[in-house]
């Protein structure tokens, strides 16, 4: 996820750029930079780091002119660095680019073997070579554009400009979002609406496999084929502070609602369905290190830990590697035994938790090779690894981890597969079996979020409890943590998560007419155990919400209420079976009129021991 702009106007624009990119430094923040069109050509200003670097260097080293673009990135292919940030440039071309092309490294080498060369590490820099080669070859820049579509596989949405074209901005969008501004003899372009609210209120929401061409004196839209596109603008009444939010109330549910785009941004380039393969651009260690193997490590800290504990099940389950998973703050005093042929996977969303660190760093001293899951390029967590693979679920600004988590699981799925594949373990057509259940989680993860209505009604129904019980089994008892961590960290309501066949052990003791028991009761292996739980509960006279699976009438006529999901594969189903819980936890805090966001004693990431 990184933000773009662009201008193109009678002013000079290059302020509006840099506040433009202060308004989307939610997007990314790990570089920023702006292309303008001045007499001489395009000139560039841009380095790592916050955006605040950006603007010191503009004052250093000013640029002027009325027509341009800028970015503010959140790295996906290539760290954080003054010559990754974008925008690229070939020739008279400049490109700001948000998403990712999953067939770069194919077109890199197509334009390698015509003496193109690259100075980047980032999938973009191929976009500005198509349009410089196709510019060149006598294309006007929307027809550069066009045919550099066709090219293109993966998601974006890009905005250009190019030297022989003065004034003009040739955009498009793919599954990444894109507005543009139509003012009164100028044109804004953006990510999102938050800069173009201080400039206009008349906005055109791009499609998916719509351009567009703005000039100082219009707009046109057109789709990939040349195709015009004709709707008026729609008047935005929101203040700009909404639109931050992206009309949501809190960052949170923001994020609730990215997944099903940050789990395809995480999936993006690394799979193959068709062929079973899965494949991940920075993982040091090839097939033959991973048949060698003998056990996988997992460090990490709250809702990391619970992403490893169900990475537990995947990669035991799949390639059948021991996998031990320890909580970072843990795992250093225990003297561990690091065997040879260990492999550590730390699991963190900022990559700068110390307790995950100090793991990673026992365990590596100890022997262990490291390959990390964090969400932050370049992170300390990142950088100390011998490995990486980065969860593409762009920057997470609510406390509450909410898209992190499911993306986390997402990248544990897919290197459980990639274990396997290598190990022998699982054949070809297995592992697409697994892909197809993988690729098909966003939609479905649209589906529960469309029951969002329902979960805030049971939200309101148990909202004076000062209790909960969240009970699930097998590869769902983690997901019970995480729910119970979610409802305690942002309403402050007491709750505990158990295996449900622990129950009887001792905490059924709890349960009367007042404790709220959510089942995780969805079809799957242990479905019928976990009923069984779930009637115990309801006979002590506890009040249980089930979360299920669509078509299963059993649950309503035994559970108070009932949250349904489609039905998923084994694997897939706790990626899932969270997203109500999410909710739940976010409604409840609504209700208790809690500091969603920033909940208090917290921070969203933990650097000291
Ligand atoms: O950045 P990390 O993933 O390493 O953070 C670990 C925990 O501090 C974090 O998951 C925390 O538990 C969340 N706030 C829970 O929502």
């Amino acid at each position: 996820m990184c933000g773009i702009v662009g201008y193109t106007g009678p002013k000079r624009c290059v302020q509006s750029l840099l506040d433009g990119l202060g308004k989307l430094e939610y997007r990314g923040y790990d570089s920023a930079g702006i292309a303008v069109l001045d007499s001489g050509g395009i000139a560039i200003r841009k380095s790592e780091g916050k955006l605040a670097r950006l603007v010191e260097l503009v004052g250093r080293e000013p640029v002027e002119g009325s027509c341009g673009v800028g970015h503010t990135r959140w790295a996906t292919h290539g760290r954080p660095s003054d010559v990754n940030a974008h925008p690229h440039q070939s020739g008279a071309v400049a490109v700001v680019h948000n998403g990712i092309i999953e067939n770069h490294r194919t077109l890199k080498k197509r334009l390698g073997e015509k003496g193109r060369t690259f100075c980047s590490e980032t999938d973009t820099e191929v976009i500005a070579h198509l349009l410089d080669e196709y510019t060149s070859e006598g294309l006007s820049l929307e027809e550069a554009a066009r045919r550099t579509m066709a090219d293109l596989k993966g998601s974006f949405a890009f905005l250009a400009i190019s030297g022989k074209e003065p004034g003009t901005i040739v955009g498009a969008r793919l599954n990444c979002p894109m507005v543009v501004g139509v003012g009164e003899g100028e044109t804004f372009l953006a990510s999102d609406l938050p800069p173009l609210l201080w400039h206009t209120r008349e906005a055109l929401f791009l499609e998916d496999g719509e351009m567009v061409v703005a000039r100082p004196d219009g707009v046109r839209l057109t789709d990939f084929a040349g195709k015009p596109r004709v709707r008026k603008p729609l008047h935005i009444d929101w203040s700009p502070v909404m639109a931050e939010k992206g009309g949501y109330r809190h960052f949170m549910l923001k994020e609730i609602h990215e997944q099903p785009r940050a789990i395809l941004d995480t999936l993006a380039g690394r799979m193959l369905p068709e062929s079973g393969e899965v494949f991940f651009e920075t993982l040091p260690l090839p097939d033959e290190r991973l048949r060698e193997l003998k056990k996988v490590l997992i460090v990490a800290c709250g809702t990391s830990w619970h992403a490893g504990l169900v990475g537990k099940f995947m990669i035991e389950g799949l390639s059948r590697l021991p996998v031990e998973v320890d909580l970072g703050s843990e795992y250093r005093y225990r003297n561990p035994v690091v065997t040879e042929g260990t492999l550590c996977v730390p699991i963190s969303q900022s990559g700068e938790t110390a307790d995950t660190l100090a793991g990673l760093r026992e365990a590596r001293a100890k022997g262990a090779v490291a390959i990390s899951i964090c969400n932050v390029v370049s992170s300390t967590i990142a950088r100390e690894s011998d490995g990486v693979i980065y969860t593409h679920a762009g920057p997470e600004i609510g406390v509450a981890s909410t898209k992190a988590f499911t993306t986390q699981l997402t990248a544990l799925y897919l290197l459980a597969l990639h274990l396997s594949a290598a190990r022998g373990t699982l054949s070809g057509a297995e592992i697409a079996e697994h892909l197809l259940d993988l690729s098909d989680l966003p939609r479905k993860i649209e589906e529960v979020l469309k029951n969002e209505a329902a979960i805030a009604a049971i939200a309101r129904k148990y909202k004076d409890a000062r209790d909960f019980l969240y009970l699930g089994r097998g590869l769902s008892y983690p997901i019970a943590l995480e729910g119970a961590l979610k409802l305690k960290e942002i309403s402050y309501i007491h709750a505990e998560g158990y295996p449900a066949g622990e129950m009887k052990h001792g905490p059924i003791a709890l349960i009367d007419e007042r404790m709220p028991v959510l089942v995780l009761c969805a079809k799957g292996d242990t479905y019928e155990k976990t009923f069984s739980n779930l009637e115990e509960a309801r006979t002590r006279g506890g009040r249980v919400i089930a979360v299920g699976t669509e078509g299963d009438g059993q649950l309503a006529e035994k559970a108070e209420d009932v949250l349904y999901l489609p039905p998923c594969g084994r694997y897939a189903l706790p990626i899932l079976e969270v997203v109500p819980l999410q909710l739940l936890a976010y409604h409840m805090a609504v209700l208790k009129g809690t500091d969603i966001d920033q909940p208090r004693n917290l921070a969203k990431s933990v650097t000291v021991e």
